[in-house]
């Protein structure tokens, strides 16, 4: 067993999130290892990780419920926390497919707290969601605000953190830290590594970047009638790449009281509408976004923004990039895609 390298096990490590985690976890001088069975990541993305630090990425094509296989890479390093992102994502999916999210959203996270239990895993760190807070009365949102779920994605992250809070409370040796993410958009700064979304995009930023690569036609912005400062929805849109470093902080923080997972709001603290994101786009990139004002999206919340005191005060983290960097990277994450698919 290889006990050189501080080791940490990214569940989910070719996604979105995970691919920019592993990067800083790089940086910051760990080990990662990722596991993902590719369902909804690209291969890809390992060569891409591969050519940006330089080095040779461990990564084994294994789903999180075969704890079996899991079990192997417990056996072949000694791990020293776990990051966990495996999940499925999709809230509109979510509601016509809820035994999916249940099958592996529960699943998943049982096996990977199973081997954290008998490898004595020391750190383990959680990717929740700001759906936990369901549609909030009073924002901005702080760690206490009471949580909900308004759809079956939300139910299973909302259960994953009573989950984790449970087990930790049998398995002292493990500090469980909760993040949850606020909405996360941009790319890696060197455009390689973003959101590839796997036909229509869900999400607002990569919808305003295929529209404006022509890939869709125009952009729907989901009701302009909410009682908001333009009528649009308001959501706290974070920068990947913070987003990433509040997990390396997350690991490098040990919790006070180790039978309770500590819980923080990753988010900016800053609201951004829906036409604010559209001007910063056109703005930023000097393109004009076609868009057309439609019905409201069922399920959408009018306006939710984190109170992130707690990660900046604890974690010692704080959100650093603006809206206009993580847009302009975004695109340039969208220009590089398009190209790569087109010369494949
Ligand atoms: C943002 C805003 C839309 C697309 C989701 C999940 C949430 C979390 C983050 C994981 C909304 C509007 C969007 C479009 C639009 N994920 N919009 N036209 O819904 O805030 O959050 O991702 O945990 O749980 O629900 O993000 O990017 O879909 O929407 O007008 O074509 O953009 O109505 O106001 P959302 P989003």
């Amino acid at each position: 067993m290889n006990t050189k390298n501080r080791y940490i096990l990214v569940t989910g490590g070719a996604g979105y999130i995970g691919s920019h985690t592993v990067l800083a976890l790089i940086n910051n001088g760990y080990t990662p290892i990722i596991i993902d069975d590719f369902r909804n990541a690209h291969k890809d993305v390992i060569f891409r990780l591969e050519e940006l630090t330089a080095q040779e990425i461990i990564y084994f094509s294994v789903a999180c419920q075969d704890e079996f296989r899991l079990k192997g890479v417990f056996e072949q390093f000694h791990i020293e926390g776990v990051i966990h992102f495996a999940a499925d994502k999709a809230v509109g999916e979510s509601t016509q497919k809820p035994l999916k999210y249940f099958d592996n959203n529960f699943g998943s996270l049982i096996s990977v707290l199973e081997l954290v239990q008998q490898y004595k895993v020391e750190n383990f760190v959680f990717s929740s969601s700001c759906t936990v807070y369901g549609d909030p009365k009073t924002i901005p949102v702080v760690e206490k605000s009471p949580v909900s779920y308004n759809s079956p994605y939300g139910f299973t992250k909302k259960v994953n953190e009573e989950m984790i809070a449970q087990f930790v409370e049998s398995a002292p040796f493990v500090q469980a830290t909760i993040l949850r993410y606020f909405n996360p958009i941009g790319a890696h700064e060197s455009g390689k590594i973003g959101e590839e979304p796997d036909g229509k995009p869900n999400n607002l930023l990569p919808f305003i970047t295929q529209t404006a690569f022509g890939i869709r036609e125009e952009l729907t912005v989901f009701g302009d009638d909410y009682d908001t400062k333009d009528g649009t929805c308001i959501r706290d849109y974070i920068h990947v790449e913070d987003l990433a470093e509040a997990h390396v902080a997350a690991l490098s923080k040990a919790n006070e009281a180790k039978q309770n997972p500590e819980i923080y709001n990753i988010g900016t603290g800053k609201g951004t509408s829906v036409l604010e994101m559209i001007q910063v786009f056109e703005k930023v990139t000097g393109q004009q976004l076609p868009y057309s004002i439609g019905e409201r999206r069922s399920g959408d919340i009018p306006e939710i923004y984190a109170n992130a005191d707690k990660a900046n005060k604890i974690l010692n983290w704080k959100a650093q990039k603006s809206i206009e960097e993580a847009v302009k990277s975004a695109w340039k994450f969208e220009n590089f895609i398009r190209e790569k698919r087109k010369s494949k």
